[in-house]
């Protein structure tokens, strides 16, 4: 095939150059310069042909789609996907290397295989490897085809003549388009090779399901064009010497961005772990200082997750702060509250704070448990076994309510709390567990009996 016409893009100014420069010749910034393959060619809107003369249409009679989401029978997936993979849609998936996307992509591939062909395009492993992965994933579907192929053109044509159900390339920092003359990896070759993939799932009205790697800084390696052309940006995160892996959607079309899957990863591949409230409080220690339970929320689930916190005599004039799971600044402002309203003693102690087991609590409704961790540990006093806590802190020291407290409460009593510290004016459910409203932290603490 002939190499198209290139020309670069400043992508500060929009500025056109012919060659590349370090510098943009219109706005004078620095590497901003992106090539770009020029074509005659204007993009069609999406589902229509190039040709297709459009007219506006009262948005009331616009055709109803009848979106058929198809389950994947893998229950941790389809939830984070917003009921499962919707037909046409484009699914980015970012994640660090080694934490598992290749694994549950096969996964995925293997489950939908039995409905019909899946195409597994690699640009990464060998097809002997994925097989390799494959056997030990009990994946050796009939229908499950790999293509080890790094020019995404020519992996498309392949793909052109299968009636799939489900596409995969692994991954779009390997892939390259022949189009450009860049090397694969760079912002423009993400780019091409997403968009190629992202139409190719329009025409064929499949699923297509991207693999991409992300920076140190975690955020996914290209440009963040690259977010807004998929329907769906998954994110897939853990840490190494855990098993434990978490699947969120950063960005869905088709569903909630607030749903989290839970997996374990096992010699034999992903497997879900439903009963995650379970594994984050398993290993709990409740007649240590230091230590409170919360529910957050993710999406619709709650959560228990345990909190610990670690205060001591700072050894050095700057007293250390350390979080673990939970935002930094966050912490500081809990600090900050618990010394100005409560008069605690922090300022010249040491406060490490963590989520046990690998979890994170993001959901305002942790920093009650957050503040009892810490004022548990400065006293050397454990906090009553039974008492979930649940409730925002305000910078006055008032306690504001959370959301969803019945979810709370219900998942709470299920694992055996007798009582939930709640801010004063929750509703929530009182069967099997019991409410102690609270209106402030000093009230909790009371509560608590920690107060000073
Ligand atoms: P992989 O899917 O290759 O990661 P990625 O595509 O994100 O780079 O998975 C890598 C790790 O997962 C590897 O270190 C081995 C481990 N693993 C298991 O523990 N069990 C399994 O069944 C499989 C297939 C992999
Ligand atoms: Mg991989």
């Amino acid at each position: 095939m002939a190499k198209a016409k290139t020309v670069f893009f400043c992508s500060e100014c929009g500025g056109e150059s012919v060659k590349w420069y370090g510098r943009c010749p219109h706005c004078g910034a620095w590497n901003t310069l992106v090539e770009e393959a020029i074509s005659r060619e204007k993009p069609a809107p999406p589902g229509q042909s190039p040709r297709e003369i459009v007219k506006p249409q009262a948005i009331a009679k616009v055709a109803a789609a009848n979106i058929q989401r198809q389950t994947l029978d893998m229950p941790e997936l389809d939830r984070v996907l917003g009921g499962g993979l919707t037909p046409g849609s484009s699914i980015l998936l970012g994640g660090e290397p080694g934490i598992g996307k290749s694994t549950l992509l096969l996964q995925a591939a293997a489950a939908m295989a039995k409905r019909g062909p899946v195409l597994y395009i690699s640009a990464e492993e060998s097809a002997a490897q994925i097989r390799m992965r494959g056997e030990r994933l009990h994946a050796l579907e009939a229908n499950l085809y790999i293509l080890a192929q790094t020019d995404v053109d020519e992996a498309l044509r392949q793909a052109e003549e299968m009636p799939l159900t489900l596409l995969i390339a692994d991954s779009v920092q390997a892939l390259y388009s022949p189009a450009l003359s860049s090397a694969s990896g760079s912002v423009s070759q993400v780019r091409a090779v997403a968009a190629a993939c992202v139409a190719f799932a329009r025409k064929k009205n499949i699923p297509v399901m991207l693999i991409g790697h992300v920076t140190k800084e975690g955020l996914l390696a290209g440009p963040r064009v690259l977010e807004h052309m998929v329907d769906t940006v998954l994110y897939f995160e853990g840490e190494r010497y855990n098993s434990l892996r978490l699947l969120r959607a950063v960005k869905n079309r088709f569903g909630s961005t607030n749903e989290l899957g839970v997996f374990q990863m096992e010699r034999e591949g992903l497997q879900p772990l439903s009963d995650a409230s379970a594994y984050f409080i398993s290993n709990r220690r409740p007649e240590e200082p230091g230590s409170a339970v919360t529910c957050v929320m993710q999406g619709n689930r709650p959560l228990l997750v345990e909190i610990q916190a670690l205060v001591g005599k700072s050894a050095f004039g700057n007293p250390r702060r350390l979080a673990g799971g939970y935002d930094y600044n966050r912490l500081l402002l809990i600090i900050a509250i618990l010394e100005k309203k409560l008069h605690l003693p922090l300022g010249d102690k040491d406060v490490y704070l963590s989520v046990a087991g690998g979890a994170r609590a993001d959901d305002p409704a942790a920093d009650l448990a957050a503040a009892a961790a810490i004022v548990s540990s400065l006293k050397e006093k454990p906090l009553p076994q039974d008492v979930l806590l649940a409730g925002e802190a305000g910078l006055l020291g008032e306690l504001r309510n959370v959301g969803q407290t019945e979810k709370r409460c219900r998942e709470g009593a299920a694992f055996g709390f007798r009582h939930i510290l709640l801010p004063a004016g929750s509703g929530g459910e009182t069967n099997g567990i019991r409410l102690l409203p609270a209106k402030d932290l000093q009230q909790a603490l009371t509560i608590l009996d920690l107060s000073f």
